[in-house]
């Protein structure tokens, strides 16, 4: 089954499978925009970030993999009466150019190893020099909880990872966490995450 068909499966119903509002770490960091700047939101899923990054002033690119998915971001945006350009993409290959986004928001994201490489290597480029790159994911140790991810350890993020990722960035923030969840019906409870927070260098 391909990634679009097993994820178009989860998404065929009217209820937001991650909620509507926003990832709590993404909320917490992201400045407000400043005139004409843009974001990028990959695999957004239900386009919970991309509505908020509008809502925070930016233009705002969010892509899914998944049709449903990207329908129900569409959906969401009209229903906050917010601007999102939101459309079906391979995040492994996004169709946009270099330095293109002042701002990347990645939320729970998780490839094999080959994949995310290039899932990192992708959204490095797109962001322009001075951007700023969000994430935040799950670890090895989110694997024995029950709130969502992946079990495979070889697709968990870990802080030491991210760092060699992003050498040369301006590391702002990158943090092992503890924390309950509590976004949206998939992702409750206790959960291990990393998060991260770095400028591109100019
Ligand atoms: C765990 S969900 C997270 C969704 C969203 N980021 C959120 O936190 O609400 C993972 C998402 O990645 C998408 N996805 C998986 N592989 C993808 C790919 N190669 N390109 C784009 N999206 C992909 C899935 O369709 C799904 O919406």
């Amino acid at each position: 089954m391909s990634a679009s068909e097993f994820w178009n499966q989860k998404y065929q119903t009217d209820e937001y499978i991650f909620g509507k509002a926003p990832n709590d770490f993404i909320k917490a960091v992201t400045p407000l925009a400043s005139a004409q700047e843009t974001a990028y939101a990959p695999a957004d899923g239900e386009g919970r970030n991309g509505v908020f990054l509008a809502h925070m002033g930016y233009q705002v690119t969010s892509s899914d993999i998944a049709e449903l998915a990207v329908a129900k971001a569409r959906a969401l945006a009209a229903e906050k009466n917010l601007s999102v350009n939101a459309l079906v993409a391979d995040c492994l290959n996004p169709p946009f150019a270099d330095n293109s986004f002042d701002l990347v928001a990645v939320c729970f994201m998780h490839f094999r190893y080959e994949d995310n490489v290039l899932f990192m290597e992708a959204n490095k480029r797109l962001l322009k020099p001075g951007g700023l790159f969000i994430l935040e994911g799950y670890t090895r140790d989110q694997i024995p909880c029950n709130s969502g991810g992946p079990k495979n350890p070889d697709m968990m993020l870990s802080a030491e990872g991210l760092c060699q990722t992003f050498s040369g960035y301006d590391i702002q923030l990158l943090q092992e966490v503890r924390r309950n969840l509590n976004e949206g019906p998939r992702h409750q409870g206790m959960a291990a995450t990393v998060q991260l927070l770095a400028k591109k260098p100019i």
